[in-house]
């Protein structure tokens, strides 16, 4: 894994290709490329179309850029999912931000669908354009995978049923979507798996990468997954990932139902 990023600094542009997580770096940086590759079946470049300056604004806010468990989940899917199991598999992203993860995928041959706010969909189309896949989703390198960007706002009105008629996927992906509020709870993670487990059959496998920001937040995360996904809830240890892929600060759970 590599990271390619291009910014500004003390009036000097600053090029350097970083070969470990540091969201600091990528979220100051106004060109961003990931490389991912294990060497025998992957070899891919990302591009990746971020609004550094938004970050802390109220609009896009922390959507406008990329975040470690992002490059995290996109990375188990690249490594450690058989290709096999991707290619032509129906793929779900919720939250998708700046849309990293299930570019990724669609990459890998699958047919995706990214989600996230109304105000997010440019952006998130922006990006899968910078990679290749057309208004209508159509990859125009000529892979078989395909891109698409919908709106989904979990806890939002009719969200239950949005979220139904976009399963039941093969997979079901997220990264770093909950948050702590104000009083230390964690209002958002009920309609956050909710959404998620409407879009699980029998068949769907999830992952969900979430980087670790109160105790609160992590414990209501794992007991809602663990609850409604009874067949398998795991926690990936971060010691059995590729090395540049381990941070101890995002917990990696793959479940299903
Ligand atoms: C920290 S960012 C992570 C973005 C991206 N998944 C990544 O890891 O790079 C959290 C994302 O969750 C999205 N989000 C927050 N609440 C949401 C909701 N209720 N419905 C849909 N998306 C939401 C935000 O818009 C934001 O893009």
């Amino acid at each position: 894994m590599g990271i390619e990023v291009e910014r500004w600094e003390d009036g000097e542009l600053v090029r350097e290709t970083l070969d470990r997580l540091d969201r600091w770096t990528v979220h100051a940086s106004h060109s961003v490329t990931v490389h991912l590759s294990d060497g025998a079946e992957t070899d891919l470049s990302v591009p990746v179309v971020q609004r550094p300056g938004e970050i802390n604004g109220d609009r896009l806010g922390v959507g406008a850029c990329l975040w470690d468990g992002a490059v995290i989940l996109a990375g188990y899917m690249a490594s450690e999912v058989p290709r096999r199991k991707l290619m032509g598999a129906r793929v779900v992203e919720l939250g998708a931000g700046v849309g990293f993860a299930g570019i990724v995928c669609a990459k890998l041959g699958a047919r995706v669908t990214l989600t996230e706010r109304g105000c997010m969909v440019p952006l998130m189309e922006e990006n899968a354009q910078a990679n290749g896949f057309d208004g209508r989703g159509r990859d125009t390198a000529g892979g078989q995978g395909t891109c698409e960007c919908r709106e989904l706002t979990w806890g939002g009105a009719g969200y239950e049923e949005r979220a139904g008629n976009l399963g039941p996927a093969d997979w079901v992906i997220a990264a770093d979507c909950v948050y702590v509020d104000g009083e230390g709870e964690s209002p958002s993670v009920p309609a956050f798996v909710e959404s998620i487990r409407r879009m699980s059959g029998p068949g769907t496998t999830v992952v969900v990468c979430q980087e670790v920001r109160s105790t609160d937040v992590s414990a209501t995360l794992r007991r809602l997954l663990e609850e409604n996904f009874k067949t398998a809830c795991r926690l990936v240890p971060p010691q059995s990932l590729p090395a540049p892929l381990r941070a101890e600060y995002n917990e990696l759970f793959v479940c299903k139902l």
